[in-house]
């Protein structure tokens, strides 16, 4: 094996970047570092400072302090700054706007400076077949559907072979039915492109299929980075379980590292006695049985105690169900989804039980 270091230099790496508008810290000591063929979703919900965040690395917009790094070189900090169009950087935005008055291979060659014309042609034709539009290689912009606009977008950003490709919530103008494919031929060819991707999403179900790695963002700051697998299901607090589904929250005392709730008794390690603490789960995570006589199923130690409750609405929502409950213990309300169609009419009693190994605890937020 080449155990040379440059291999070890990550392709895009950002440090401490930080931008302030009007006083306010838009995007927050945010550290990032992509290699080459690696795909990471910046994912956070809108106005916490992706945006900003991606138009810095491109250089369409300076940073107040913090330094961009491609390849193990300098490119940008408070004193020294390539211009954006030396950086060797992709963009692909959502308005993508090709150029009406090119057709569509002149749009693809557009970025092409080097090479002979032979060869610059010879680009364009193995990208446009690449994204299946071969055919339409001499049709105008006005002439195609969105996703046809929107796989000549990311032929004309990867013409050049960027070290880097910086893409902006680039599928949200398609419509849902292409989407799924959109995303699948996209990720393929940025793949085989291999350049590094940082690809910017509000969208958790966009950021699990797309991802190697995910940085979810809030409020300017990255608050975790990891595979989609760890984010989901090592989630770093209350809201990143929220991020990603609807939740139900258990509200809890700590006592002898245990926390009481109607559930039964759930491990809370390294809290001390007095500690409120949130316990965190998902609808998935919750199982149901019917009521037999006022009787529900057995405790058991990898699911605890049941609680029971009363339908209170159920609704289909293709893949699964979603049953709402109004618990007999409080009256609090808690979900649970279940596959395929499971409709139980209004005011049917049922016993839910929580698979302890999928809840989450964390300290109550005073709010
Ligand atoms: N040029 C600007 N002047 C002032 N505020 C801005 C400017 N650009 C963005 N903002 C603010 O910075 C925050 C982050 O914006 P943005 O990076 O676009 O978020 P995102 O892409 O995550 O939706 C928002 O509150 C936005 O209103
Ligand atoms: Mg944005």
């Amino acid at each position: 094996m080449n155990m040379t270091p440059e291999l070890d230099v990550p392709r895009l790496e950002v440090r401490n970047l930080v931008r302030t508008y009007e006083g306010r810290r838009v995007v927050d000591d945010v550290s990032l570092t992509i290699k080459a063929g690696q795909v990471m979703c910046l994912l956070g919900p809108s106005g916490c400072g992706k945006s900003t965040t991606l138009r810095m690395i491109a250089g369409i917009e300076m940073q107040d302090s913090g330094e961009i790094w491609v390849d193990g070189k300098l490119v940008c900090d408070t004193r020294y700054r390539v211009p954006p169009e030396r950086r060797e950087i992709g963009l692909m935005f959502q308005d993508f706007a090709l150029f009406p008055h090119l057709s569509v291979a002149d749009n693809v060659a557009f970025g092409l400076r080097h090479g002979s014309k032979a060869e610059r042609r010879a680009r364009v034709e193995q990208l446009l077949e690449r994204v299946h539009l071969t055919r339409h290689i001499d049709d105008y912009p006005h002439q195609l559907s969105g996703g046809e606009q929107q796989r000549v977008a990311l032929a004309r950003a990867l013409a050049p072979r960027p070290k880097i490709m910086l893409m902006d919530e680039p599928f949200s103008g398609l419509d849902n039915r292409l989407r799924d494919g959109i995303r699948d031929d996209t990720l393929s060819l940025l793949k085989e492109e291999n350049a590094a991707v940082l690809l910017v999403t509000h969208e958790p179900e966009e950021a699990m299929r797309m991802a190697d790695e995910i940085a979810l963002m809030r409020a300017g700051r990255i608050v975790q980075r990891g595979a989609p697998y760890n984010v989901y299901t090592r989630p770093v607090d209350k809201a990143a379980v929220a991020f990603f589904s609807d939740i139900n929250v258990l509200q809890a005392t700590v006592n002898g590292a245990l926390a009481d709730t109607p559930f039964g008794h759930f491990l809370a390690p390294g809290y001390p006695d007095g500690t409120d603490v949130d316990i965190v789960f998902r609808p998935q995570h919750v199982r149901l049985d019917f009521d037999r006589n006022g009787k529900g199923p057995l405790p058991t130690a990898s699911d605890g105690v049941p609680a029971r409750g009363v339908v209170q609405r159920a609704r289909f929502l293709g893949h699964e169900s979603l049953v709402e409950f109004r618990m007999d213990y409080d009256g609090s309300i808690l979900k649970a989804t279940v596959p395929n169609v499971f409709l139980p009419e209004p005011g049917r009693p049922m016993w839910l039980t929580i698979r302890r190994d999928r809840c989450f605890v964390f300290p109550a937020q005073t709010s």
